[in-house]
Order: structure tokens, then sequence, then C-alpha cells
């Protein structure tokens, strides 16, 4: 459900250094990925690729049938998802129904579908009681919970998380990975959590300054610790 092709991305200034060089894998539909890597190895900049904020100098993505390019950004926001590390950036409305709510008033569902989807996330996602609070007076577990609703409720099908367990305190980390497990959704986490990333995902890329160091079954990977020690984990 989702191709990469000889993806490579450049930032400008920096004298255009090569961010991603030569990127190609592909997920089935339902997959699980797990992205792993050191600070800096462009495990953001490849989930923002994979959403068209960020352009690539070369490659092709494809995400269900439909490429990731700028003339597409409006049927892309349908099919992918993503749930940002810092759910500060994320949730901008004064309360949380009004933030879940957003997206689709956006894409003109009328009242009843919204507030007929509403229930439905926040019922799947625990958080029926958060419905009326000021967003930015939820804990940092709840806020992410919140965010997550905010994407699932457009029921895409690729779902992109950066750092999904970061700011989150042990319980709400438990919460979290059981509610993710749970999901239907194929999904890319791009991780620092190797723990998470063995309960969810089968499959792991490791990336290694901008390139794919191992593509492999994530219990493979995460038991080799000269291989992560290449790659500074
Ligand atoms: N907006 C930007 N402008 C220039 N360089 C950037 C920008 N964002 C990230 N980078 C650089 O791109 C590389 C990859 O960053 P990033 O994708 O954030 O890595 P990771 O998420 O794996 O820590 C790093 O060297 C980082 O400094
Ligand atoms: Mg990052």
């Amino acid at each position: 459900m989702l191709h990469v092709t000889n993806l490579t991305v450049t930032y400008k200034g920096a004298g255009d250094a090569v961010v991603l060089g030569d990127i190609t894998f592909s997920l089935r539909l339902g997959e699980r990925l797990a992205l792993i890597g050191a600070n800096g190895a462009g495990k953001s900049t490849l989930l923002l690729s994979l959403i068209g904020i960020m352009t690539p100098k070369a490659g092709e993505i494809i995400a269900g049938d439909i490429p990731v390019t700028q003339e597409r950004l409006r049927d892309l926001r349908q099919l992918v998802g993503m749930v940002f590390q810092n759910p500060d950036d994320q949730l901008f409305m004064p309360t949380v129904l009004e933030d879940i709510a957003f997206g689709l008033r956006n894409y003109g569902f009328d009242e009843k579908t919204i507030e007929t989807r509403i229930d439905a996330i926040l019922g799947r996602l625990g958080i029926v009681h958060l419905k009326n609070r000021m967003s930015h007076r939820l804990s940092g577990g709840e806020k992410r919970l919140v965010a997550l609703a905010g994407v699932l409720v457009m029921e895409p099908s690729l779902l992109l998380m950066d750092e999904p367990s970061s700011f989150l305190d042990p319980r709400a980390r438990r919460t979290l990975i059981t509610i993710l497990d749970d999901l239907p959704q194929t999904m890319v986490i791009a991780t620092h959590d190797l723990d998470l990333a063995l309960t969810l995902c089968r499959r792991t890329i490791l990336l290694k300054q901008g390139h794919i160091f191992a593509d492999a079954s994530t219990t493979e990977l995460l038991h080799d610790p000269v291989l992560l020690e290449q790659c500074g984990l």
C-alpha cells in the first residue's frame, strides 16, 4: 500500500546536504514498520516526505494509488495521517472536541457524521471523558491520545507516528501501545523506544546517516548489538 522508490531528500542551505539518500522500500496493507536510527539519521524527514510536507529531490512515493505530490495533498490527507512528535504542534483548537472535529469540518462532513465519528473514536481510545476539556490543560499522555484521535477520526489507511512514546509516563506508554496494537492501520513508527518497536512492529528499518542500513525483522535487528552499535544505538 506504500511504495517508496529511490527517494532522495536534501535540505536547502547546508550545501544541499543529502538528508535521505536512495531510500527504497514497500509496505503491504496492514503491515507495521518501525523506523529506528540515531538522532539525525533522517527518521522525521522520511515521515514528513511520506505525507508530502518535504518535497523530495528525486525518487517517487506512492501511497495507496496516490502519488505523494503537492497536487494531490488534499486527497492524501484522507489516506495518510500523521501524529507529530510533539502533541502541542498538533492540537491548536481550544477544546478537545473542536480539535478532533477540525479535519472533518474542513472536509465538509455533515454535523451528524462528525458527531458519530468523534464519539466512536473517543470510545475506542478510552477518552470519552476528555471530550469537552480544554486541550492545553491536558497531561502529556492525554494530549497524545487526543492528537491520535484527531488523526484516526479521518479514517486514514496509513498512520505515521514520530516518537509516539516520548513525553509519556510508563502507564500512559503501556496504554498507547495497547491501543496501537489493536488498530488495523498500516503504520510507520519512528522511535527510539526499541521495546515499543519490538512489541508493535514485526519489521524494522534501521537508518544511518540518511540511508537504509538494515531492513529486517525487528527481533533479528534488536538482537544484533554490533549492528545497533554501528548505528549509534
Ligand atoms: N529544517 C531543516 N533544515 C536543515 N536541516 C535539517 C532540517 N531538519 C532536519 N535537518 C537535518 O536533517 C538530518 C535528519 O534529521 P531528522 O530527520 O530530524 O532525523 P531524526 O528524526 O532521525 O533525528 C539532520 O542532520 C538534521 O540536522
Ligand atoms: Mg526525529
